[in-house]
């Protein structure tokens, strides 16, 4: 009997007995109630499904890497760690890009703003992007249809000018 498919959610291991090559990221989040996660474009264009998977550097720090769970099969997860909106925050405790968000009034819908939050939380970890031009290619793969950019990128400036220094 082979052994189950096991990767870390929001700081818990799943183990799956079971896994089609087909199922992605995204349908898997979505069956299991995290719903957080949004599908859009269901392509990689829209970045609604954006989550986290905690990764290493070369020097063996810990890196958040923003990715399009629309894309990603569940079947390449072993031994992952991904972290959904759900896990980046709640609402007793929101973290900084989220109470950003909330501040700055970047959310009208929120259909794309779990997808937001995913590439800023990315960002506010990323000791190389500024509050500056780099900023908006941190945003460059994520669409919002009816707030408009102002509100979220002023939100995402004020995250990142606010960090704490390290
Ligand atoms: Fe649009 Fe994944 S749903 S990028
Ligand atoms: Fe509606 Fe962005 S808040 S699409």
């Amino acid at each position: 009997m082979s052994s189950p498919l096991k990767f870390t959610l929001n700081g818990k291991i799943v183990a799956l007995a079971e896994c089609s090559p087909n199922l992605t990221l995204l349908e898997y989040l979505r069956g299991r109630g995290c719903t957080g996660t949004k599908e859009g474009c269901a392509e990689g264009d829209c970045g609604a499904c954006s989550v986290a998977l905690l990764e290493r550097k070369a020097n063996g720090e810990p890196a958040y890497r923003v990715v399009n769970s629309c894309l990603l099969p569940v079947a390449l997860l072993a031994d992952r760690e991904v972290l959904t909106v759900e896990g980046m925050g709640c609402a007793r405790c929101p973290h900084p890009v989220q109470q950003a968000m909330v501040d700055h009034l970047g959310s009208q819908c929120g259909y794309c703003t779990p997808g937001f939050i995913a590439s800023l939380f990315e960002g506010y970890y990323r000791r190389d992007l500024s509050a500056g031009a780099g900023l908006d290619e941190q945003l460059a793969g994520n669409l919002c249809r009816c707030t408009g950019y102002r509100p979220i990128r002023e939100a995402a400036a004020a995250a990142l000018t606010n960090r704490p220094s390290v």
